[in-house]
């Protein structure tokens, strides 16, 4: 099936045309960092207007890279959620008025999943896991363990108690006074850092749970910098290494954890912070040693983009085959959950 997938959630505006939930024929992304570069963060005002302005853009862009017209498309999936609910409103509307008027159908999807399924599609740069898999999300707003055990079948296992881990990152760059997204510089920073020169705590590392907590790292760093000042050159590299090393090494950690419980051999790193070159290089390394197969998509399909969605909406879609529009009941929602969430309590502790 030919799908278009568009997806607004925060403050990347994206369109893809995805054939039969596998294959990428175009992902087209604007982002919008220099807009709220200047205020630190997403201002959910600007972002819904800026999505207005780039939207049909977009659209356009994704449907010419893939050399198809909108009549040739059978179905269309849109993130519902979760997500700031302005910027969500300007994807869903636009989707639903592209499928209304070609008589197509429509499908909302959730966010989280679209990440946690992303490795599906079909990438150059590696195989696809089969199932099950643990799959860890990690991005500006979420931190969450899961058992993928299907399409649509969803085990959660642990997830932060407090901030998530590109939160963290952004929060501790504001401090510093580096420009958002501030996982990006910290990242680019802390390659040139010494990660053992502050020995930042571990947050949860003892416990035996697969939840997360950041919110004390933050505060560690943060009494740090009222004590020693915001450092600069080799110290602030040293610095943003050292954090950075405390929030990876309780990822691997827990993520490894999570295979071992289950007995899963296949580990999925998703969501913004998954373009981090630490996590990727401290999980490929742990992955070799506990005999876990790392899949982890290519950066450009770790943050938000519209071909995520694409697995996801093959799923949903496939089942409405030959309907006209179905978007009616499509709504914008904050926030969404995922899957079965009870907690596994008998593997827990093994
Ligand atoms: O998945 P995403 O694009 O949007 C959300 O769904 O939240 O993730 C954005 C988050 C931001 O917090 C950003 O700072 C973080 O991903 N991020 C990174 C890196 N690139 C993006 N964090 C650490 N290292 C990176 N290289
Ligand atoms: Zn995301």
């Amino acid at each position: 099936m030919l799908v278009l997938t568009i997806e607004s959630s925060c403050d990347e505006t994206s369109a893809a045309v995805v054939e039969d939930g596998r294959s990428i024929l175009a992902n087209a992304v604007a982002s919008q960092i220099p807009v709220h570069r200047r205020y630190g963060g997403v201002v959910p005002e600007l972002a819904s207007r800026n999505h207005i302005r780039d939207v049909h853009r977009v659209i356009e862009d994704a449907l010419d890279e893939a050399g198809v017209a909108l009549e040739d498309i059978e179905g269309f999936g849109v993130t519902a959620g979760p997500g700031l609910v302005g910027s969500l409103l300007v994807g869903i509307e636009t989707a639903k008025a592209l499928a209304y008027a070609f008589d197509r159908p429509c499908v909302g999807l959730n966010h989280l999943e679209a990440h946690l399924t992303t490795v599906l599609l079909d990438l150059e740069e590696m195989n696809r896991p089969t199932f099950p898999y643990v799959g860890l999300i990690v991005s500006g707003g979420h931190t969450d363990l899961y058992v993928v055990h299907g399409l649509g079948d969803y085990e959660l296992l642990g997830r932060t108690r407090d901030d998530a881990a590109g939160e963290a990152f952004d929060k501790v760059a504001k401090m510093l006074g580096l420009p958002y997204p501030g996982g990006v510089a910290i990242d680019r920073l802390a390659r040139n850092g010494d990660p053992s020169r502050h020995d930042f705590p571990r947050p949860m590392w003892t416990r035996k749970n697969l939840d997360f907590s950041f919110s004390g790292l933050k505060t560690a760093v943060s009494l740090h910098l009222d004590e020693a000042g915001i450092p600069e050159g080799q110290d602030l590299a040293d610095l943003c290494a050292s954090f950075q090393e405390a929030v990876v090494d309780v990822l691997v950690m827990k993520a490894l954890a999570a295979c071992r419980q289950n007995d899963v051999q296949r580990l999925v790193l998703s969501g913004g912070v998954a373009c981090n070159h630490r996590l990727r290089q401290l999980a490929r390394k742990s992955c070799i040693g506990a005999d876990v197969d790392l899949f982890v998509a290519p950066p450009r399909l770790c943050t938000d983009n519209a071909a995520m969605l694409g697995p996801i909406a093959e799923d949903r879609l496939s089942s409405l085959d030959g309907r006209g529009f179905t978007g009616y009941d499509i709504r914008a929602q904050s926030s969404m959950s995922l899957g079965r969430t009870e907690r596994k309590t008998s593997s827990a502790h093994r």
